[in-house]
C-alpha cells in the first residue's frame, strides 16, 4: 500500500466509505465487496490520479485488517488502521497497557515538558498505551507508511494532545535525548521467537545503547533470548497472555528492579481485552536452592510458560511445597492443591510407565471420553496417542506424558483448577 492510497483513506469521504464496508460480507464474497467498491463513485473521485483498484485494495485490505486486529486490541480494532506487518508485530493491548503501567509510574516524576520516547513504534500499539495512560510521547518508525498508520491512529483513539510520530531512523537518536524510552526493534525474517541479535533492526547492541542513555527505559525482545544475553544492569519479565508466552521485556535504569527475572501471567477473559483479567507475578529468589526431586504426590502443577522460561519452576514449587518428578523436567508435585493463573493443578490418578496397552486399559476403567493430552520431554505424537486410546466413556480425563530419569511415564490426572480468574 502506498502512503498516498492510505492517506485517501483518512480523508472524511475515505473514513465514511471504509465504514460502510460490511465486514462479514467482505470476508464472506471479497469479489462482490471489491467490486461495489469499484463501483462507488465516491471511491472514483477518491482515487485523485491512484488507479481506482489500488484504492479498493486498500480498502479491502483495512476491512480485513481491522477484523483481524480484534485479536488484539478488542473493539478498538474498528476504529484503528494498520498494515499486515505493523499488525503482525504489534504488541497486544493486554500486554502494552501493563508495560505502559509501569512506564506511566516513572512518567509522572518527569518534568519541563520532557516527553517519552517509542523508538520503533509501528503502528503504535505502545504508543497509544503510554499516551492513553496521560503519558506524552513521541514515536519513531524508519518506514513512511507504517509512521503514517500510527499518526492514523493517535488521531483515531483521539490522542493528538499527547503523543506524535516521526518518520527517521532511531540509531540516529542521541544518547539521551528522551528520559524515558520504549524501543520494540523488528525482528527481521519473521522468524518468529528465534532470538538472533543481528536480526534486530536496530542491532540489539544499539536498542541496549540506547536504553542505557536514558533514565528509564524499556526493550521488547524475543521470548527465546537465551539467559546468557540478558544484560547485567537489566531486570527481564517474560509475559504470557491466556497461557502463550509471548514477549521479553527488559527494564534498565531506574525502571529496572532488585529483581533479576519476573514471570508475568495476563490473562484476557473472554475477549476483554484491556487489563480487566487475571494478572500474577513470580519474582525470582536469589536465595532460593534447586527445588527437591521426590516421586509423584497428590497432585501435579503444570506451570504457565512464562514460569518456565524465565527459569522460576524452583521458586514456584516453593509456594505450594513442591518437589520436581525430574530435576530436568518442569513439572512439579504438592500434597496440596492450590489454584493460581501461574500454574495448572492436576490431581494424580495413577502414575505408570509408559505403555499404550496399559493407559488404555486406565482410561477405560475410569470411563474416560475426553482427554487431555500434555507432555514435557516426551516425543510421542500426541495427536496418534489421542487415536490409539480409543477413548468413549463420558468422563474427563488429562493424561501427562513425561520422563523420570530416563523412562517414559505417563501419569492420569483429573484437572483440579483452570488458573484463577481473580
Ligand atoms: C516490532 S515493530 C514495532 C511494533 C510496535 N511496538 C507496536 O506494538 O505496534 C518494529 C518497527 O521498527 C521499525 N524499524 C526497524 N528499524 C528501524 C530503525 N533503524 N529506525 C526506526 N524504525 C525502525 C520497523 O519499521 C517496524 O515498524
Amino acid at each position: 500500500m502506498r502512503v498516498s492510497a492510505f492517506e485517501a483513506l483518512l480523508t472524511d469521504t475515505g473514513r465514511e466509505v471504509l465504514a460502510e464496508v460490511d465486514p462479514e460480507a467482505a470476508a464472506r464474497d471479497p469479489l462482490t465487496a471489491a467490486s461495489r467498491l469499484r463501483q462507488d463513485p465516491r471511491v472514483a473521485a477518491l482515487a485523485l490520479g491512484l488507479p481506482v483498484s489500488e484504492l479498493v485494495n486498500a480498502l479491502m485490505t483495512q476491512v480485513a485488517l481491522r477484523e483481524r486486529g480484534r485479536a488484539k486490541f478488542g473493539d478498538l480494532a474498528r476504529r484503528m488502521f494498520f498494515t499486515p506487518q505493523g499488525l503482525e508485530q504489534a504488541t497486544r493491548r493486554a500486554v502494552a497497557g501493563h508495560r505502559a503501567e509501569r512506564m506511566a509510574g516513572f512518567a509522572s516524576r518527569l518534568t519541563g515538558g520532557a516527553c517519552a520516547g517509542d523508538l520503533c513504534c509501528g503502528i503504535g500499539a505502545d504508543l497509544l498505551a503510554l499516551a492513553g495512560r496521560g503519558v506524552a510521547v513521541e514515536g519513531v518508525d524508519a518506514d513512511p507508511l507504517t509512521a503514517a498508520v500510527a499518526r492514523a491512529n493517535i488521531g483515531a483513539l483521539g490522542l493528538d494532545g499527547l503523543a506524535r510520530v516521526r518518520e527517521g531512523d532511531v540509531t540516529e537518536t542521541a544518547r539521551g535525548r528522551f528520559p524515558l524510552l520504549f524501543c520494540d526493534p523488528a525482528r527481521r525474517g519473521g522468524r518468529g521467537r528465534v532470538f538472533d541479535p543481528t536480526a534486530y533492526s536496530p542491532p540489539w547492541d544499539a536498542a541496549v545503547d540506547l536504553a542505557r542513555g536514558a533514565e528509564a527505559a524499556c526493550l521488547k525482545a524475543a521470548p527465546g533470548i537465551p539467559h546468557e544475553a540478558l544484560p547485567e544492569d537489566a531486570s527481564a519479565e517474560w509475559i504470557s497472555v491466556d497461557g502463550e508466552l509471548k514477549e521479553a521485556t527488559l527494564w534498565f535504569g531506574a525502571l529496572a528492579d532488585g529483581c533479576r527475572r519476573r514471570a508475568t501471567v495476563l490473562h484476557e477473559r473472554e475477549g476483554l481485552l484491556a487489563r480487566e483479567g487475571a494478572e500474577a507475578h513470580l519474582d525470582a529468589d536469589p536465595e532460593a536452592g534447586p527445588a527437591p526431586v521426590t516421586p509423584a504426590r497428590r497432585y501435579l502443577y503444570d506451570p504457565d510458560p512464562a514460569v518456565v522460561r524465565s527459569h522460576l519452576v524452583a521458586e514456584a514449587a516453593a509456594r505450594v511445597d513442591g518437589s520436581l518428578l525430574d530435576e530436568r523436567i518442569a513439572y512439579f508435585t504438592a500434597d496440596k492443591a492450590e489454584i493460581s493463573p501461574l500454574w495448572r493443578v492436576l490431581e494424580i490418578v495413577e502414575v505408570m510407565p509408559f505403555s499404550l496397552k496399559r493407559l488404555r486399559a486406565a482410561i477405560r476403567g475410569l470411563n474416560a471420553g475426553t482427554v487431555t493430552i500434555k507432555k514435557r520431554g516426551s516425543a510421542v505424537d500426541t495427536e496418534k496417542l489421542r487415536r490409539d486410546l480409543r477413548a468413549s466413556g463420558t468422563e474427563a480425563v488429562t493424561v501427562v506424558l513425561t520422563r523420570i530419569g530416563e523412562r517414559p511415564f505417563s501419569l492420569l490426572c483429573r484437572e483440579v483448577g483452570a488458573p484463577a480468574s481473580a
